[in-house]
């Protein structure tokens, strides 16, 4: 028999519904919105490495739906757990190689199903211990991923807390002329992937130096992609801004001048401290976010603490 890939045997070896002692009662979980903020809620009561009923599983897809992050506490799986509970969820993002994103290997040309999200050499040095700025993962992809969970492992003693931010509320909150006329626009978001690459730059998380906005007497870094400036949410039907705050962007068929003045106001008011929940990791935690609606970003934290978070992330439509 051949061999199985990691996820295939993730699938297979996972509990299943039979095994009472490895099944998880519906009635012992419960989802708690958190109080105050903009988006999250709290899952207590699950353990991940458990076979799940199928009225949880829609339970948490409803309220990822609606909160749009879940957070899980006191979890401990190893990568084929963490899979396993994953892949209820869909399957996994695997760009193509001409879309390169984080942790994309030569040899493959795609990223690992399970990325350590790391500063530590050798477990993946993806990230780096700088800031990252408010950020949707893989945007510039024909086809960005649906969400993504990352599970913390090892954490600094300071720094290092990720926020995210809810771009239904964010967009919500501009007035009905700004709305309307944004409504209509493509946005193009270039792949600073590429552009590290190609400009050889060592900058550890590959926004650093690229210009927030393309003129159009400036070069075309890799392929581009025009999505909806803002995007429709594909189960609850709610409309989201679908712009990142720090990499280099093209509104389509628009005046350079003006262009660069929207989006800036734009990432100005998605900056905003009302759309945003900020998360103190403690060890155990998983986070899973609807990447379509929210943006999310890490503060920096000491070269010479440790941290590792593994992420999965999970396929998504063509934005629209
Ligand atoms: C990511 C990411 C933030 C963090 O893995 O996509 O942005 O807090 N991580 O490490
Ligand atoms: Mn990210």
């Amino acid at each position: 028999m051949t061999s199985l890939t990691q996820l295939s045997q993730a699938i297979h070896d996972a509990p299943r519904w039979h095994q009472a002692e490895q099944f998880q009662n519906p009635e012992e979980i419960s989802i708690i919105p958190l109080q105050g903020e903009a988006l999250g809620a709290v899952v207590f009561g699950l353990d991940a490495r458990k076979a799940q009923a199928g009225e949880t599983i829609y339970r948490l897809k409803q309220a990822l739906a609606e909160h749009l992050i879940l957070i899980f506490k006191k979890q401990t799986l190893d990568d084929l757990q963490y899979l396993a509970f994953t892949s209820y969820f869909g399957s996994i993002f695997h760009p193509s190689a001409d879309n390169p994103v984080l942790a994309t290997q030569s040899d493959t040309g795609t990223p690992p199903d399970v990325i350590p999200v790391s500063n530590a050499v050798g477990q993946g040095d993806y990230t780096g211990h700088g800031e990252l700025s408010p950020h949707a993962d893989h945007q510039w992809t024909p086809q960005p991923s649906f969400g993504s969970l990352l599970y913390a492992i090892e954490l600094p003693e300071d720094g290092g807390q990720t926020s995210w931010f809810n771009t239904i509320q964010a967009y919500e909150a501009l007035d009905r002329d700004t709305q309307k006329h944004i409504d209509e626009l493509q946005l193009i978001t270039y792949n600073p992937f590429v552009r590290r690459q190609q400009l050889q730059d060592h900058d550890s998380n590959g926004y650093g130096t690229s210009p927030l906005y393309r003129f159009k007497d400036q070069p075309i870094i890799g392929h581009a992609y025009p999505h909806p400036l803002v995007r429709t949410h594909p189960e609850s039907g709610r409309k989201a801004l679908w712009l990142n705050t720090r990499s280099e962007v093209e509104l389509v068929n628009y005046d350079d001048q003006a262009g660069s003045e929207l989006i800036a106001s734009l990432r100005e008011h998605i900056l905003k401290p009302e759309f945003r929940y900020e998360h103190q990791w403690e060890i155990g935690d998983i986070v899973f976010w609807d990447n379509q609606v929210t943006l999310h970003s890490r503060r920096p934290f000491p070269s010479d603490q440790r941290r590792l978070l593994k992420r999965i992330s999970l396929a998504g439509s063509r934005p629209f």
